[in-house]
């Protein structure tokens, strides 16, 4: 078992909870443009403050590799975070430093410090011993409430709390592990759905639900790579050729459990630019396949009247563009119905997140995961470096 924030001793007031959340989030003309996540890590930061813990907060945001980059600051977040707050909210960068250092030390009541995306720094995603050295150096005690990044063994996530103790993870982890819970043993059917276009880092957590899930819907750009496994043409579409010989032993062992797309939407450039639907074996070589089709969105919408439980990863096409979103609304619709007649539905994933969201049906599902990566690794095999290291700290 995890510790948590409730489990902590007593006595934590005036001390530096140094917490890792996870504000990688989406970032437009340099301000916030969805605060889900900074949403979503309010609760542990009240409950610190409430005890008059001076919390210490480190993330990354999105991948620098290893040197500074202006356009990946976390600045804009730390003015997101203080109006959602209402706290005062400093910012320190570098996030390593004396500077940071000195400003953890000098931290008031009910202010917060927000220190620089760990991530311009080569020892985070290397896991440094020094860099995690130096990061433990910023609090008394350390919270981990960053479920998106649990699957990373990082110097901030892995590294501090092997080197801090007290160590706990924080409420967002507890509600997001609770929600995944549900899905140990989930009702029956459990069907899941897989999309989006981060097939490689996908497709192989996809085989573990094989033997698990009862139904398996394929949408997005992961179904281009099933459908050229079939050795069926998918003209232009984004295809992993990498993963043919991974997507064919899944069709193997899933059978007729794997559902994939009938019809698709495409964009042909044979002659201009035009949007059609078409069947998946009518695809020409200048079509690009953006979205299921209409045939495809009533197969997968049916699949899911009457589930019991669902859980959904990555969107079933393009659906930022208006023209490729049918079928991720279609899907975001079906979980809202399969929610209210009774289904258990998790969405677990950024873009699908988003499109549950745009769709206005973000309260009428179970639950929505503030990580994807982490839901799935979770999911598949019950495990997360971040987590595993907290369990450990709380043995030793
Ligand atoms: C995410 O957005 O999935 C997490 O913040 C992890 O980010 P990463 O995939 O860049 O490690």
């Amino acid at each position: 078992m995890t510790r948590t924030l409730r489990d902590l001793p007593a006595g934590l007031a005036g001390k530096r909870g140094l917490v890792r959340v996870d504000y990688n989030v989406p970032l437009d003309a340099g301000q916030v443009a969805d605060a889900t996540r900074i949403e979503a890590s309010l609760p542990t930061l009240r409950w610190l403050l409430r005890r008059d813990v001076r919390p210490v907060l480190l993330s990354h945001l999105g991948r620098p590799g290893g040197q500074p980059d202006p356009a990946l600051s976390l600045a804009p977040v730390a003015s997101a975070l203080a109006g959602l707050l209402e706290a005062e909210v400093l910012f320190s960068a570098p996030c390593d430093g004396e500077e940071a250092l000195r400003a953890s030390r000098e931290l008031g009541t009910a202010q917060v410090l927000l220190a620089e995306n760990t991530r311009f720094l080569p020892g985070e995603t290397a896991n440094d011993d020094a860099l995690a050295g130096r990061l433990a150096r910023l609090g008394d005690f350390f919270v981990n409430d960053a479920f998106g990044t649990l699957h990373r063994a990082h110097a901030s996530t892995t590294g501090v709390p092997a080197l801090l103790s007290p160590s706990a993870a924080g409420l967002l982890i507890e509600r997001e592990l609770e929600a995944l819970g549900a899905l140990d043993r989930p009702g029956r059917p459990f069907i899941v759905a897989f999309g989006g276009a981060k097939i490689g880092d996908k497709i192989e957590l996809m085989r573990r639900f094989v033997e698990r899930a009862d139904l398996i819907l394929v949408g997005g750009a992961m179904a281009n790579t099933f459908l050229r496994a079939l050795g069926i043409e998918t003209g232009t579409s984004l295809v992993e050729e990498e993963a043919l010989d991974l997507a064919r032993s899944i069709l193997v062992a899933g059978g007729e459990r794997i559902r994939l797309p009938t019809d698709v939407t495409v964009l042909d450039r044979s002659g201009g630019e035009s949007v059609e639907s078409v069947a998946v074996g009518a695809i020409e070589p200048e079509m690009a396949a953006l979205d299921i089709g209409p045939e495809s969105r009533a197969r997968y919408a049916e699949a899911l009247d009457g589930c019991a439980a669902f859980f959904w990863n990555g969107p079933m096409g393009l659906f930022e563009d208006p023209r490729f979103a049918a079928g991720t609304f279609a899907v975001a619709e079906a979980a809202a119905e399969a929610t209210a007649a009774g289904g258990f539905t998790v969405i677990g994933g950024g873009d699908s997140a988003a499109a549950v969201r745009q769709a206005g049906l973000r309260d009428r599902v179970s639950h929505v995961c503030t990580g994807g990566g982490a839901a799935l690794e979770y999911l598949s095999s019950g495990r997360l470096p971040g987590l595993d290291v907290l369990a450990e700290r709380r043995r030793s």
